[in-house]
């Protein structure tokens, strides 16, 4: 069977509501550590009940940096299906150390082999929404390049265009060329997997999302745009020998390599995020007493499947 069976996805629901609400914990505590620390412990407890042979492909680090959920890491009761998975137990750790809206638990699953085991380095990303001409816009081509190729394609202007880029002063050139542009910019201060996502959020004013951020973040939003439509590229941006090595231990050979959504994701995908504080994309943990209420945005690719849904779940 090529296709990862429907019957898991209630389980990795059930793993990210989870890890939700063991960061929920933390929400407005100043202590991301802490916060991260209880989304993996529940994450990991959570998937080691499913009947999967799992394999931890993107995680919280390499085996000598995380004890758990690291690169590698067999997860599941090793019975069924041979499973790749990409896990951010708590993405967002300042928004929910803060008590900011947007954080998430989020994962995707593929059959073996089918996820690209991205480097812990930053990423270079552009992303667009659905129903564009393929390859449109490109990492290489300049921001009022790509800015004119969408404005065009959307039968538009640039200034009616909306991007989206995380705050950073990595940033300051696009952000000037987007300004010159009169480019309506969409600031995120985090999170930029839930900024990628928007782009393909028909409720979401986001044209395209750019600039650079972290590398299985990237991955994990490719996985989502895989199953609703839009196109991404991206580029590992390695800076020194340690993070060479990372790569090469990953199986990668060019580290110059454009990735198109297609070569960081084959074959069957599932997505799933659950909210820790509400945010754009789900709302937050509800604790309500003996139980806790958790809405989690699902999509699985070959069963075309696209849902938010809240469930109330004992603690
Ligand atoms: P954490 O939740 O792990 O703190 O990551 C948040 C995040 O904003 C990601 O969404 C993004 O990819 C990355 O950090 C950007 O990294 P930096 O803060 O170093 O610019």
């Amino acid at each position: 069977m090529n296709n990862i069976n429907p019957k898991l996805v209630n389980q990795f629901i059930k793993v990210c509501e989870r890890a939700a609400y063991g960061a929920s914990i933390f929400k407005g505590k100043n202590d991301k550590i802490a916060a991260d620390q209880a989304a993996v412990d529940e994450m990991r407890n959570e998937l080691n009940k499913i009947e999967m042979k799992g394999k931890i492909a993107i995680g919280e680090g390499e085996m000598d940096e995380a004890p758990m959920l690291y690169i590698g890491e067999k997860v599941g009761k090793n019975v069924g299906e041979e499973l790749d998975i990409a896990v951010d137990p708590l993405e967002g750790t300042n928004f929910t150390a803060k008590n900011l809206p947007n954080a998430i638990s989020v994962l995707s699953v593929t059959k073996k082999g089918g996820l690209l085991s991205a480097p812990d380095t930053y990423m270079e990303k552009i992303a667009i929404g659905p129903d564009l001409p393929n390859n449109v816009v490109d990492l290489d081509f300049s921001v009022e390049k790509n800015i004119k190729l969408l404005s065009e394609a959307k039968n538009t202007v640039p200034e009616k265009i909306t991007a989206c880029i995380l705050k950073r002063s990595r940033h300051d050139k696009i952000i000037n060329s987007l300004n010159k542009l009169k480019v309506k910019i969409k600031f995120i201060s985090d999170g930029d997997v839930t900024g990628v996502i928007s782009v393909g959020d028909p409720n979401s004013p986001v044209d395209i999302y750019l600039g650079t951020g972290g590398g299985p973040e990237g991955v994990l939003a490719a996985a989502a745009l895989d199953c609703i439509g839009g196109q991404m590229q991206t580029r590992l941006v390695i800076s020194d020998n340690n993070e060479i090595q990372k790569a090469s231990k990953l199986g990668i050979k060019n580290l110059k390599k454009k990735y198109n959504i297609s070569d960081m994701i084959k074959g069957d995908v599932i997505f799933c995020a659950t909210g820790v504080t509400d945010g754009e994309m789900v709302k937050g943990i509800k604790d309500q007493g003996d139980f806790f209420e958790a809405s989690s945005f699902i999509l699985h690719k070959s069963q075309k499947l696209s849902k938010k849904i809240t469930n109330k779940i004992k603690k």
